[in-house]
């Protein structure tokens, strides 16, 4: 059933591959985003992907007044919240800024939607909700134990929407637990496009592939793995993208909450990436091992079954496709 969606941070990374897949099965979507870390080009990208023009509202969800505005000018069926800050390392320098834009902001959207009288969210998480893992793959009743203010905060907000639930049952949410989002949309005019020098792996790898960084650090080849290196699930970012359009069709169609990891179960080592690059790019890219990075744990992966029973979810693309549209995307992108 299509609706109306509100996707706040809708030019971000996940955001904008999310606007395409929510165009292309139908829905009429309004995109809120304040640009902090999303370039104004992208809504240029967008529509000329879905051929159409984009509602845009420009502000930040730490403004009332802007939100308020957003939900008088239009009438949403349902809202996807991905505007947030996400970088672990940056979070434990700035964990005020973190619980003000994450849990302030979020709370404020949830303010803001209960006032326009709208009770439908897709809230973006985290895998790094569950820490250390106890057993893997992790399944959604693995206990959460946040190691950062970042994945801290993603915790305070999902607790929060089990509260107002509970306070007021005309609440239907979709808790989706990322793990490791990678690659680009197959037109090559979208996908993750960090200002400074890449916290994560696949960016990172990227930038040695166009030569704009000379070597990837890898974080220890220590680690008990069967290469030593730290193992993933990494998630084509338009599997993810399709996640989220089957959970907001969940809420729309019959308002049933859920919490649901989203990877593909499989895990890749930071030595299967890199390898899986330079197929795509067809060159060797220099490395070289590197201390382990703090806080990193060596191994985790999703059980994905809960969302293919509740959703129907199954991710498609493999690890080739991944480093293929990230390829194309990074080598157009610094050639235009
Ligand atoms: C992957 C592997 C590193 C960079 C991230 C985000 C977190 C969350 C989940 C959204 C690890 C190794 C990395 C590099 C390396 N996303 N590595 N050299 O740590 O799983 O967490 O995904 O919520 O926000 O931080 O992903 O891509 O940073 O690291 O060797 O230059 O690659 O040690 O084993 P991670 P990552």
């Amino acid at each position: 059933m299509a609706g109306r969606i509100l996707l706040t941070g809708g030019a971000g990374y996940i955001g904008s591959h999310t606007y395409v897949e929510l165009k292309s099965a139908g829905h009429d979507v309004v995109i809120l985003d304040n640009f902090s870390n999303a370039r104004h080009d992208v809504i240029d990208r967008l529509e000329v992907i879905t051929d159409g023009p984009v509602t845009l509202h420009e502000g930040d969800v730490l403004d009332k007044a802007f939100l308020a505005s957003v939900f008088a000018a239009h009438q949403f069926d349902a809202v996807i919240h991905f505007a947030a800050k996400k970088a672990v390392g940056e979070s434990v320098e700035k964990p005020l800024d973190y619980f003000e834009t994450n849990c302030t902001g979020f709370s404020n959207l949830l303010m803001a939607m209960r006032d326009g009288g709208v009770f439908r969210v897709v809230f973006s998480s985290t895998a790094t909700v569950y820490g250390e893992p106890e057993t893997l793959p992790f399944t959604e009743d693995h206990r959460l134990a946040p190691l950062s203010p970042y994945a801290q905060s993603k915790v305070v907000c999902e607790t929060l929407l089990a509260q107002c639930k509970t306070a007021d049952d005309r609440w239907a949410y979709g808790i989706l637990r990322y793990f490791n989002p990678a690659g680009a949309h197959d037109s090559a005019l979208i996908g993750e496009d960090p200002n400074d020098i890449p916290n994560n792996l696949m960016p990172y790898i990227a930038k040695v592939a166009t030569g704009e960084l000379p070597t990837l650090n890898v974080f220890g080849d220590d680690y008990d793995t069967p290469d030593g290196t730290g193992v993933r699930d990494y998630i084509h970012v338009v599997d993810l993208a399709r996640g989220h359009v089957q959970s907001v069709a969940k809420l729309i169609g019959g308002n049933e909450t859920h919490t649901l990891n989203l990877g593909t179960g499989i895990g890749y080592s930071v030595f299967d990436m890199l390898h899986a690059y330079e197929r795509a790019c067809g060159k060797k890219l220099p490395y070289r091992i590197a201390p382990r990075r703090a806080g990193d744990i060596d191994c985790f992966y999703a059980d994905p079954t809960l969302a293919n029973d509740w959703l129907g979810f199954e991710a498609r693309r493999d690890l080739d496709d991944m480093c293929r549209t990230s390829w194309n995307w990074v080598s157009r992108r610094k050639n235009t």
